[in-house]
């Protein structure tokens, strides 16, 4: 098939988040598969100065309209792999900033501006470059236009860009709301604005394009397709979730083996595997060297991954400092964003400094450390559309500790609950739970054998992206 993707955000070129990991290794995964396959993004200074992208040629200049002007642009295309494309929409004014969304302090104020013009470069370069693709695969609310897009500009001009459109919400929180003036700059017929199109509350919503006008609706899991249909998860979209409920299905994400499997981790000090765990007591110990914590220290560790926003339940974890100060653990925190959590956990390391420690950045190789080296890793998610990494944490060793929400659900069992089959601990999301399954994972961990039954469980499992792309394909033909 020819397979065209399109988002925000692709590793290893540019990524804030799982969206970069699910979109390149699914892109991987369906071009190594022997499909060929385009991936759009928009041209950031981040993909630009990497090592790939600097054999990137132009292929097309684009001329985009938005409302009553024309904003030029190119296009350009490097070649990672065989059957993989990779097309740069680029525009300086646009794209050559430090972030993908913000400077830090807030998101950019041109960001709709930024996205729509993304949108239509896409189309346009489909249109100018004959790509003649069977599936257009646009993921989350900053692609979520193309679509309907696509739809117009091909009765505009009447041509087929594409057979089929698929749209992928990887998060329903986030879902591209501007005010109604930034219609315009879509150029779609008025009627779109409208309780059937794009309108939201007298506002104009990105994402719920996406929603109705894909011929296919995805989620990252399957309990979060049903979720996102429920006011609790559906952030105001759940009516229209409702309405393509038969077009909607959730495909759980996988895991790249080639990047995270302890086997062959570059980032790691050791490597090792569930028959030899001894390259995962040097992580530990090179984990809490760097954390600033004594290497003898033989207790244990817990490890978070994430962005700090409301989301990854931070809160919870701050509501029981006194259990961190109370016990003789670590604490080890990688994340950054929302600056009142940050504070709050540099404030917590800063009264146990001897047992909690935060780094407020964003760094890779850290991040598959912290995966590596920890004993625990802590995910007590309010909402989790898949997750990934309580995926990683069970292939690394590592017990997840997670909420009973969304992909947390279809990827973890509790070992309490089920000791035949757990592979981590789960609580409700709230900080008592938490509280609770913390003491469990006291009493676990001081059960040798029983901790290491459940990390075998874990490591035995099966993420990969082969399984997850099948998935696809399968949603992909049927839809053909
Ligand atoms: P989400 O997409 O909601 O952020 P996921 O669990 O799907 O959550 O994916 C998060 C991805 O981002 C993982 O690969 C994780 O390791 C990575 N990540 C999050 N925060 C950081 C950070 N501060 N430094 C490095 N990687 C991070
Ligand atoms: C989103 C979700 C996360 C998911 C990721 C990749 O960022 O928050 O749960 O794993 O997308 O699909």
């Amino acid at each position: 098939m020819k397979i065209v993707h399109a988002g925000s955000e692709l590793f290893p070129y540019i990524k804030t988040g799982g969206l970069a990991d699910a979109v390149g290794a699914l892109t991987a995964a369906l071009s190594d598969n022997g499909h060929e396959v385009s991936v759009f993004v928009p041209g950031y200074r981040a993909v630009l100065e990497h090592r790939d992208a600097a054999g990137a040629t132009r292929t097309m200049r684009l001329k985009i309209e938005l409302a009553d002007q024309f904003l030029s642009g190119d296009v350009r295309m490097f070649s990672p792999r065989p059957n993989l494309k990779v097309y740069l929409i680029c525009r300086e004014e646009f794209f050559d900033r430090q972030g993908p969304y913000g400077n830090g302090e807030r998101d950019y104020e041109d960001n709709a501006d930024r996205f729509i013009f993304f949108c239509k470069g896409v189309v346009e370069a489909l249109r100018l470059g004959d790509f003649g693709a069977d599936v257009v695969h646009s993921h989350d609310w900053q692609a979520a236009l193309l679509p309907l897009l696509l739809r117009e500009t091909e009765r505009r001009h009447g041509t087929t860009l594409a057979l089929k459109t698929v749209f992928t919400i990887h998060n329903i929180a986030y879902q591209g709301v501007f005010p109604a003036k930034i219609f315009a700059r879509t150029n779609l017929p008025d009627e779109l604005y409208s309780m059937d199109g794009l309108e939201y509350y007298s506002q104009i919503n990105l994402m719920k394009g996406g929603i109705l006008f894909a011929d296919r609706v995805t989620t990252v899991s399957p309990r979060y397709a049903k979720e996102i249909q429920t006011p609790e998860f559906g952030c105001g979209l759940d009516g229209v979730a409702q309405t393509r409920a038969d077009d909607l299905v959730g495909l759980l994400n996988g895991v790249d083996n080639s990047i995270w499997n302890p086997a062959v981790d570059p980032h790691l000090p050791a490597r090792y595997s569930a028959v030899n765990l001894s390259g995962k007591h040097v992580c530990r110990l090179d984990l809490l060297k760097r954390s600033g914590f004594a290497p003898e220290f033989k207790g244990p560790i817990f490890g978070m991954v994430c962005r700090l926003t409301e989301q990854k339940g931070i809160d919870f974890v701050l509501a029981n400092r006194d259990f961190f100060a109370a016990h003789e653990c670590r604490l080890i925190v990688l994340g950054s964003g929302d600056r009142r959590m940050e504070e709050e956990l540099l404030e917590l390391a800063a009264e146990v400094p001897q047992k909690v420690s935060l780094a407020a950045k964003h760094d890779e190789a850290m991040s598959h450390l912290i995966e590596a080296g920890s004993d625990f890793f802590v995910m007590p998610s309010v909402f989790e559309p898949c997750g990934l990494n309580q995926m990683y944490s069970q292939l690394y060793g590592t017990v997840p500790i997670v909420s009973r929400v969304g992909g947390l659900v279809d990827t973890v069992v509790d070992a309490d609950e089920d000791p035949a089959l757990g592979t981590g601990l789960m609580c409700d999301p709230n900080a008592a739970s938490l509280r609770d399954a913390l003491q469990r994972a006291l009493v676990l961990f001081s059960d040798r054998p029983r901790y290491l039954a459940i990390q075998q469980r874990g490591m035995a499992k099966n993420f990969s992206w082969s399984r997850a792309a099948s998935g696809y394909e399968r949603l992909y033909q049927e839809s053909l």
